[in-house]
């Protein structure tokens, strides 16, 4: 798996899945746009990861923000000249409430972020891909998303919304080169948890754990790489074999 010459922006990096994305990115050779809302985070990563590129930009962007997010992709490409890679990482998941107690404040939030903040990243690259012929669009949904949280419907409905707007635009842009896939997490271990091979126990799925921050990554750089070249419009599980729903 080989990254040279690509550039990879991926949004939510700081942290876990997100984080764990980008040094695997850095370490295959791409260079690397890291998008979040925590300055001091990105930081920290930036310098992690300069042991492997020192072609980082970091940006301090909230998603749900059309105007910055543009700005952030325009400066980008003046460095890179492209995006070749977007991973759409970034939500707001953190919060557990039965449906009746969810304000219409928070579902907005939740839509602002999960849903709109995947649709400024993607349209702000979109037109250079396409115009290249050649892009990869991965967004981060959930399991959530496939079979429905309780005390979590305005997550999982946000999550939902994304895997139906991969299988959609994918059906656009597919034959112009344009491969747009999604991955469904199940358990995560806790992104705050630095270490990204660390799992725990779940009662979740037939593995019997949760999955690492690195297994994400394997995943997410799988489907950016050449070696995924036939997969398109697809939601891909990667849950150790879920056993509720
Ligand atoms: N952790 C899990 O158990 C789990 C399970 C299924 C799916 N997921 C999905 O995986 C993705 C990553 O989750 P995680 O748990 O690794 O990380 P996380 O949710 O702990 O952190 C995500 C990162 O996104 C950043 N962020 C949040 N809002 C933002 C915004 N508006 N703009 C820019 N950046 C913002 C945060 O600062 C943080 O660095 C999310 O899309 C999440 O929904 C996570």
């Amino acid at each position: 798996m080989k990254f040279t010459d690509k550039t990879a922006l991926i949004t939510g990096a700081a942290v876990g899945i997100g984080r764990a994305s980008a040094i695997k990115f850095a370490q295959n050779g791409a260079n690397l746009v890291l998008v979040d809302i925590d300055k001091e985070k990105l930081e920290d990563i930036k310098k992690e990861i300069e042991t492997y590129t020192k072609n980082v930009l970091i940006f301090q962007c909230d998603v749900s923000d059309e105007e910055r997010v543009y700005a952030a992709v325009k400066e980008a490409e003046s460095v890179f000249g492209k995006i070749d890679i977007l991973i759409n990482n970034a939500a707001l998941w953190r919060c557990r409430a039965p449906f009746t107690d969810i304000s219409s404040d928070e579902w907005r939030k939740f839509i602002d972020v999960n849903i709109m903040g995947v649709v400024y990243c993607t349209k702000s690259v979109l037109p250079k891909m396409l115009e290249n012929g050649y892009g990869r669009i991965i967004n981060v949904s959930s399991v959530a998303g496939v079979y429905g949280n309780a005390n979590m419907v305005h997550y999982s409905a946000t999550k939902g919304a994304l895997i139906s707007m991969t299988k959609a635009l994918a059906k656009e842009v597919t034959d112009k080169g344009v491969l747009v896939n999604s991955i469904s997490p199940g358990s995560v271990s806790p992104s705050e948890n630095g270490d990204m091979d660390y799992y725990e126990k779940s009662e979740l799925s037939f593995m019997g754990r949760t999955s690492t921050d690195m297994e994400n990554a394997n995943l997410i750089c799988f489907l950016a790489s050449d070696e995924a070249s036939y997969i398109s419009g697809q939601n891909i599980q990667i849950d150790g074999c879920r056993k509720k729903q």
